[in-house]
Parts: C-alpha cells; structure tokens; sequence
C-alpha cells in the first residue's frame, strides 16, 4: 500500500541529509518556518510597532486555537507561554497551600523538570505524593488512582511518559481526581500531535506542552489550555498586565483579570516563536493524528520487532494502545552506540534507564527503521573488531 504521508517528506529538509527519528525531543523544522521567519521580519521591519496592534496581539490567540484544534479545546481556551514549566508555576500560583488540600499526586516518570517545579513549592506549603515505577516502563494506573485523596489538590501526570512513552490513563485519572475534588494538570508534550488527545472528551482541567516536538514548532511555544468554566475562576498570581482586562490603560493598583486566553500571561510574548510554531502545527492539523498514529504504530511496531530479532532490551510497552511513538532500546553500549549513530546521521537521543530513543513521525519511511537498526549492527560490529 503506498505511503499517502510521505508525500510530506518535501516540507522537512533535515529529511534529505539524515535518517531523522528524534520528534521526542524536537521535531524536523518545515520548509514553510523559513517564509514565516521573513514574514516576521518583514512586519516589523515595515510595520514597527504598529505590528502589535495590527498582528502580534491577536496572535497569541491565533496560535493557541491553532493547538486547540488539535486537541478539540473551545476557541479562546489555549494560551501561549514560554515553557512548560513557567506553565507548571503559573497553575500553581492559582492556589493555596497552606489549608487542609495540599497534596499535589504525581509518578516518578513525570518529566523532571515538573517534579523539581513541585518539590520546589513543599516550602510553600506543598505536600508531594510521588508514586513509584517498578519496571521504569509505567506506574500502574491503580496506585496514581489510590493516592488521589480528598486532600489532593493538583495531579500534575504525563499524558505520554517521556522515557518510556507509555501512555496513561489519562481518563481514569482524570474521573478519580475529580471524585475526590482534585484537579489533573495533563502534560501532553509527548502526545499532542502523535496520539489522539481529546481533550473535552478527557475532561481535563489543565493541559500542557510545547511544540517543539511532535507538533515540529521550534522553541519557546508553549501552551496552557484551562477548561474554560475553571478558568473564570481562577485568578493566577505569577500575572503581569497581558492579563489585566484593559492592559492599554494602564491602570495602577490591582489587576483586573482579562478573560482567556489572555488571563493566564504575563507580559510580552515571544513572537518569533509564534511565527516559527504555525508551519508545523498547519501541517500536523492537514496530516491529523489519527493518521500519524496509524502509521506511529506500525513503526515503533517493527522497532520492536528488530529489537527482539537482536535480543536487546525494549523499554517500551508491548501493548500497542498504550504505547506512544518513540522506543527506546537498551542494547550493548547504548551510550556509545547513540553517539556513533549521531555521527553516522542517524538522528536519536540516549537517556539514561532507556537506552536509545527512536522517535519516527508521520514522514519516517520504514525503510529507515530498517536501515537505522542495520546502522546499530555496524557500529556494534565495528566496536567488537576494535575490542578484539
Ligand atoms: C513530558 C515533558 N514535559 C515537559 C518537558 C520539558 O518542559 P519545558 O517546556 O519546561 O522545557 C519535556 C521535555 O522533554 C517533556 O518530555
């Protein structure tokens, strides 16, 4: 059956010169990033100032329903921030720690930086309940769920875990969290744009992420989605005046909060970063991810499939349903083995209890699993002579 997809391979050059399978950790730039980069310095060069009026603005919401699309959120309900961290510290500004709801629940397989955000606040009042991987592969759902309690405030949890790309039950977390009166900060980082994320469906009440990755948007774009009913509610103190409901008035004293998606900002935004995240968002919406994770599950399929021929370690899950679009493989010299196949072109990454991480995208061609995998048998091959 012919591969409709990659008719995209054109948009990505990185895809001439290398064999790239590292959208885990950023995403091939599309061709379309360097018309958007002119465009950007074509309205300030012409425009100057007046762009903020005419453009810049507004594009915070323009770029935030451009996500939100992807993950079925309401217009006007995604805000664009620099990072998902800041995103983690803006949440957290939301609440108080110091009553009897301080629990904030996660895994030991969130991606660190939100842990040390989380530990951070314990002196601030912040009690937090890390449960614990046995296998560094999944938590099993039932210990997150039995440690959401009613003095649960946040669960801050990867929808899609970084270093095993096991995906959680994202629902089930989400319905316990909300019996007991808790809320779920979902970090979709690791799934927007390769696995369907729904998130009306899911009733989440926070989610976050960048889209650097499988979103192939660049740095310093990132999104807090708030479900819209909440977000009335909340009143963030890490604020600046983007939020404030008239911040041309510059009005002294308090803020007055604007609504979404400005509600949730602070001060000016990135806007080169805006312009370097639409290209590949467009693409991803055109593609569709139901599309990408059809095909994300035949490649991560046959990774494995490789991996068992060669008798490495998969620290991945076997379950296709629960398992997102990277594959980490553990096999002899996994450190030294990534660094030759980065110098052989083969575009991966090491992370320490995984192994090397294979990324493929919707514009990967099985041939390049397969030739990837063969590139590992070389250098391995290579290193066994040297060692003779
Ligand atoms: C699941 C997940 N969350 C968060 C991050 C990083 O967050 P930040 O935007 O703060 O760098 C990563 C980066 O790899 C990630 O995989």
């Amino acid at each position: 059956m012919p591969d409709d997809l990659l008719r995209y391979r054109d948009e990505f050059p990185i895809l001439q010169r290398t064999t790239y399978m590292i959208n885990n950790s950023l995403g091939a730039m599309p061709r379309g990033v360097y018309d958007s980069v002119r465009e950007y310095c074509d309205v300030w060069a012409t425009r100057g100032v007046r762009a903020w009026e005419e453009k810049w603005w507004e594009m915070t919401r323009e770029v935030g329903d451009e996500i939100g699309a992807i993950m079925n959120a309401p217009s006007g309900s995604v805000s664009i921030l620099l990072n998902v961290t800041s995103c983690q510290a803006v949440i957290a500004s939301c609440f108080d720690f110091s009553g009897p709801r301080n629990k904030i629940v996660y895994s030991d397989m969130n991606f660190p930086s939100i842990m040390y955000f989380w530990e951070a606040q314990r002196s601030r009042g912040a009690r937090v309940h890390m449960v614990r991987t046995d296998d560094g592969i999944h938590v099993p759902t039932e210990r997150i769920l039995d440690a959401i309690d009613e003095q649960t405030l946040l669960v801050p949890v990867s929808h899609v875990v970084f270093r095993s790309s096991y995906i959680k039950d994202a629902k089930a977390i989400i319905e316990k969290a909300h019996r007991v009166g808790a809320l779920v900060v979902l970090d979709c980082f690791q799934s927007l744009g390769c696995v369907p994320v729904d998130i009306q469906a899911l009733n989440a009440d926070f989610a976050v992420g960048g889209v650097l990755k499988w979103l192939c948007g660049g740095s310093g774009t990132s999104y807090l989605y708030v479900r819209p009913d909440l977000a009335k509610k909340l009143e963030p103190k890490l604020t600046g005046w983007f939020a404030h409901e008239h911040p041309f008035d510059f009005e002294v004293g308090a803020t007055k909060y604007s609504e979404m998606p400005y509600r949730f900002m602070q001060g000016t935004s990135n806007v080169p970063g805006f312009y370097t995240a639409l290209p590949g968002l467009r693409i991803i919406r055109e593609v569709g991810v139901d599309r990408i994770r059809e095909k994300s599950k035949k490649m991560t399929a046959r990774l494995i499939e490789l991996a068992d021929q060669r008798g490495w370690k998969v620290n991945a899950p076997r379950n296709p349903e629960v398992r997102g679009g990277t594959v980490a493989i553990d096999m002899p010299n996994s450190q030294e083995v990534c660094q030759e196949l980065l110098k052989r072109d083969v575009l991966v990454d090491f992370r320490p209890k995984a192994g090397v991480r294979f990324s493929p995208h919707f514009y990967n061609t099985m041939e390049e699993i397969d030739r990837a995998i063969q590139t590992v048998d070389e250098i391995l091959a290579a290193m066994a002579v040297t060692a003779k």
